[in-house]
């Protein structure tokens, strides 16, 4: 028997922020192999067959470059999702799992209902040997979900009489939003988890045309999954550890840079993911520890299930205290003042604002009467629209109507007349702001609040702003 199962052409379901970067990359460094990126919503490939690469629907640092050389080469971009299922020979499944907003789990388990849409399309349309790849996060044990429906499929296909088999892994997706293609091309480790091992010798044949064969790990299904969970928890940890953290130096005159510099360089605890700010957001981290609760309640675990909630409930936390904060500053009342949001994005250097923390904290502030002009270089108006919109009907909701928002595209615009800069995103450019020329618009008290501490400080206060930055002052 041969030891591989051969690979000419990939499928990927789901062009989001995962499957467009990560099928890039894949044919980049893989030009003998045609991979085909297919998803239902026809804007979004429209988009990503733009011949004007600045309009690609995910912005993400070194994607253009990547695109411009494999599309239309061996990397393409359709709707046309059953051809590229009955034609390849492996699937990749990047289609989105988002929480459930109702029905049994509400509110914690992650809706499977597109990566089942997805196992049932594949089953109807593929043709011969087809290793089927959960890329989506999802649930432990969903692999056995999307076996039952591809398995109960196998069989000799009417029409071309080909044997139809499948062989199920799961390879979850590690990058990061705005280093995405130097986590795809230099990831710390590639991880595959199956027990068909012709077919985990296959995806990582794949691989190990661009990753040291050290770096590929191969583990047992139900690992592989979990490790994707636990990994996405343990980074979320230690965002909700050192913001709480962040709060116990403004009442006692610690500085949070200098203990996270101190903590950090302890080798044990290592200096990546201490950078205190305004909670984490991102489509993964909310949702994985919800994932992770309900897990650990299913199986009768409810202390293991209250620890990792407690994530969740410090990054709620830390977003309502900043707003609070703000308030505070301001007298007690936002009513007809007005402030500047700079960054509307979850972290710098992607347009993605899902679960982005600006969002819980525009809210608070239009909740207490606030006109807010809010700024940033890649979220468009319709984007914050919709986020700020969002879930507007519910009851839960809170009532915004109180206040207003206005987008502006320059953030020396922005400021005219404004009460209160609030740094909300780490961009770069918010690091070399002029603060001379933005106070010279701004009602004063003029404030900066620096939730990211990226801002000239020093700077600001020199121009006569008044500065609050999180987890310096003694309040
Ligand atoms: C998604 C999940 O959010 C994440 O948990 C998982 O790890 C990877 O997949 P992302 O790529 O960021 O991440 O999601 P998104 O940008 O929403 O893209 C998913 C795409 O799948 C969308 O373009 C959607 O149209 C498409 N889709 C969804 C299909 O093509 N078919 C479906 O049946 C459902
Ligand atoms: C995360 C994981 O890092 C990645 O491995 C996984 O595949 C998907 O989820 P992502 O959400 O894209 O990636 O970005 P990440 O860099 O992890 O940031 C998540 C959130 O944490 C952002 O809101 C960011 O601003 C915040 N963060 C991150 C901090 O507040 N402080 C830090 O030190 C690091």
């Amino acid at each position: 028997m041969e030891k591989l199962y051969p690979v000419k052409k990939i499928c990927c379901i789901g062009a989001g922020y995962v499957g467009g970067p990560t099928m890039a990359v894949i044919a980049n460094n893989c030009p003998e192999i045609e991979v085909y990126v297919a998803d239902i919503n026809q804007e979004r490939i429209a988009g990503w067959n733009e011949e004007n690469l600045d309009l690609l629907p995910v912005y993400e640092p070194g994607l253009d470059t990547l695109i411009s050389k494999s599309r239309g080469f061996n990397l393409f971009f359709t709707t046309n999702i059953k051809n590229s299922i009955q034609e390849a020979d492996i699937i990749f499944l990047s289609v989105n799992t988002p929480t459930k907003s109702k029905g049994i789990g509400a509110g914690k388990a992650s809706d499977l209902k597109w990566i089942e849409a997805s196992a049932r399309e594949i089953a109807r349309y593929a043709l011969g040997h087809t290793i089927v790849v959960e890329k989506s996060t999802i649930p432990v044990r969903t692999a056995d979900t999307i076996k039952q429906i591809l398995f109960s499929c196998e069989d000799i296909d009417k029409d071309s009489r080909e044997i139809k088999s499948f062989s199920v892994l799961s390879n979850p997706e590690f990058l990061a939003e705005g280093t995405a293609i130097n986590d795809l091309q230099n990831p710390d480790r590639v991880l595959i988890g199956g027990d068909d091992e012709k077919a985990v010798e296959t995806l990582s044949s794949i691989y190990s045309k661009w990753i040291d064969e050290k770096k590929i790990l191969k583990t047992n299904l139900w690992s592989s999954e979990l490790s994707k969970l636990t990994a996405n928890a343990f980074l979320a940890q230690r965002i909700s550890s050192i913001n709480s953290v962040a709060a116990i130096c403004e009442v006692t005159g610690a500085n949070i840079t200098e203990v996270s510099n101190a903590i950090g360089m302890d080798s044990r605890i290592g200096n990546k993911f201490l950078k205190s700010g305004p909670g984490f957001g991102g489509s993964c981290f909310t949702k994985d520890i919800l994932n992770l609760v309900y897990l650990s309640n299913f199986y009768g675990l409810e202390r293991v299930a209250d620890y990792w909630d407690q994530v969740l409930k410090i990054n709620i936390w830390t977003r309502n205290r900043i707003s609070e904060i703000i308030v505070e500053k301001l007298f007690g009342t936002l009513s007809q003042k007005k402030l500047t949001i700079l960054g509307f994005s979850f972290k710098a250097d992607t347009n993605d604002t899902r679960d982005s923390s600006a969002i819980q904290i525009c809210k608070n502030l239009l909740e207490e009467g606030a006109k807010l002009e809010i700024y940033d270089p890649k979220v468009t108006k319709e984007q914050i629209e919709i986020e700020l919109n969002k879930n507007k009907s519910s009851i839960t909701e809170k009532n915004i109507s109180s206040g207003s928002w206005e987008y502006s595209d320059s953030i020396y615009q922005s400021v005219i007349n404004s009460d209160a800069v609030i740094i909300l995103t780490e961009w770069d450019e918010f690091k070399n702001i002029d603060w001379s020329r933005i106070i010279s618009n701004m009602r004063r008290p003029a404030w900066l609040f620096d939730t990211r501490n990226v801002a000239n400080h020093k700077l600001a206060k020199s121009c006569g702003l008044k500065v609050w930055q999180l987890g310096r002052n003694l309040i």
